[in-house]
């Protein structure tokens, strides 16, 4: 056992080394039945003599906070562990030799600059079971080609185990950066070079990494409403003045952004929560308006890689003829999003600095695993799992498509997408509902989504709500929407 005591100042050693481990009891480090370390050991630790430490130890066990057993040392005593750790100057205590313990000082409360508590909790461990799970943006876990990804990692370990250990490229291991290169070309129809291309711990990771680097505190970020809130609010942490933009049927309003905007967020290809797809024209529109005002276009596609459309509209990227589009792509929904690994596309121009910013946040990130996906993608790995699960997902859609037009039909319609993992149906004209006393009784009824009312940064224009189908088995899909539709009846009121 580590014990840390405190000998730096002047006076008695022993009264030191008691008062450490009465500190120690009380505040939980050391528990009722730990050993302490033996006085011969924390003797030669201390460069004490064991006189020293046999002095503290004997006065703690008359006090009763240790007990001893012949040959097997020192233990905590179940009472002791009871004791509070001693709390103001009335616990103070003259040590053996005379001088007085150093009282404890009340914990201050420290403030964080911003308050941090506005983000819902994205784990969902505390919540019950859910027998029809329209969660928003998650993959299915069973989908993932587990037995594959474990030889990749084993392999990368070994090669690993026989090289010397250092630190690695912030940018990313150029492997995989080729290889994603490679994959954005033939899936999504980019030019990206693997020098433009910088690996993250998965969006979110991207995102904060461009506001150290091109925003100033105050500056104007606009971002689509509703929208992506985990982008709102890391942009808002950063200091920037965040501007809510609308979203019609052709994406973002061009005309409402704010033009002393420095940086646009999007999400083109799939809008969140929306699901539309940014038309063409807007695209030009978007462009244009970022090119006279001199603005930088953050394009997160984050989930169109699962595409159920004919033909697909190319990302902004590769429209793009000035180089203000930086593209941030993750693996968060084409494989697993705790894997945590994303990536932007940037022009050269910024990547020295996003490669310093990176290496000033993590240095790098966990290397063997991008190796290993790099090797997932070269082997033709990933295009295979996208075509499987393309299918499953396809599948469940249309269940979801049907449902909702079924179910939920009199008071909802599903909003045109053709991509990603989650459908959102909006209200019809006249209806009037608050998602946001619907999603409570259905999760405590074990079903699972979102409300699209809570994905705007002020009040809501339209509310609705918002279905995955990445984890939603095909069978529970008909009885959920009908569930849904229940709690529907029950709060909705048409004209
Ligand atoms: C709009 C949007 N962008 C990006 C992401 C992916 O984020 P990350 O790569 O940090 O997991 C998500 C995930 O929920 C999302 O909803």
């Amino acid at each position: 056992m580590d014990l840390w005591v405190d000998l730096s100042a002047r006076g008695n050693r022993t009264a030191a080394i008691y008062r450490a481990l009465v500190q120690a009891i009380g505040d939980g480090r050391l528990r009722a039945g730990d050993r302490l370390p033996p006085m011969r050991a924390l003797a030669a630790d201390l460069g004490v003599s064991r006189t020293t430490v046999a002095t503290a130890y004997e006065r703690l066990t008359a006090e009763g906070y240790l007990a001893g057993r012949v040959g097997a040392g020192s233990f905590v005593t179940a009472a002791a562990a009871t004791v509070p750790a001693p709390a103001g100057p009335a616990a103070t205590d003259t040590a053996p030799g005379g001088d007085v313990a150093p009282a404890a000082t009340a914990p201050i409360a420290l403030r964080p600059k911003t308050s941090w508590d506005f983000l819902p909790d994205a784990t969902s461990s505390r919540d019950g079971p859910l027998w029809a799970d329209f969660r928003v943006g998650l993959p299915d876990p069973t989908l993932f080609p587990f037995d594959a990804w474990r030889r990749l990692i084993s392999n990368e370990l070994r090669l690993r185990s026989r090289s010397p250990g250092t630190y690695d490229e912030p940018a990313g291991d150029p492997a995989l950066r080729e290889a994603v290169a490679g994959h954005l070309g033939r899936s999504r129809s980019m030019r990206a070079m693997p020098d433009d291309i910088l690996i993250t711990n998965g969006t979110q990771q991207g995102l904060d990494l461009l506001a150290r680097v091109l925003l100033e505190p105050g500056d104007v970020v606009a971002l689509e409403d509703p929208g992506y809130d985990r982008a709102r609010e890391l942009f808002r942490s950063h200091g920037a003045t965040v501007t809510a933009v609308p979203v019609d049927a052709e994406g973002i309003v061009v005309q409402r952004i704010p033009p002393q905007a420095r940086l646009v967020f999007s999400t083109p290809s799939h809008q969140f929560p929306l699901g539309i797809p940014m038309s063409l024209q807007r695209r030009r529109e978007l462009l244009q308006w970022a090119a006279e005002r001199d603005a930088v276009i953050v394009e997160d596609d984050y989930d169109s890689e699962f595409r159920f459309a004919a033909r697909p509209l190319e990302p902004l990227h590769a429209l793009d003829r000035s180089g203000r589009v930086i593209y941030a792509g993750t693996f968060s929904k084409s494989l697993l999003p705790t894997l945590r690994m994303g990536y932007l596309v940037a022009p050269p121009s910024l990547v020295p600095a996003l490669r310093a910013a990176r290496q000033l946040a993590d240095w790098h990130g966990v290397t063997a695993l991008q190796s290993a996906l790099a090797a997932f993608i070269t082997e033709g790995l990933l295009a295979g799992h996208l075509r499987r699960a393309s299918a499953v997902y396809r599948r469940r859609r249309e269940a979801m498509l049907s449902g909702i037009d079924e179910h939920l039909g009199e008071w909802l319609e599903a909003v045109p997408s053709a991509a990603g993992l989650h459908l959102t149906a909006r209200l019809r004209p006249g209806v009037s509902l608050r998602s946001a006393d619907i999603v409570g009784p259905a999760r405590a009824a074990g079903i699972g989504f979102e409300g699209l009312a809570a994905h705007f940064a002020g009040p809501a224009t339209v509310d609705g709500l918002v279905l995955g189908y990445g984890t939603a088995q095909l069978d529970s899909i008909d009885g959920g929407l009908a569930g849904i539709a229940r709690l529907v009846r029950r709060f909705a009121s048409s004209p």
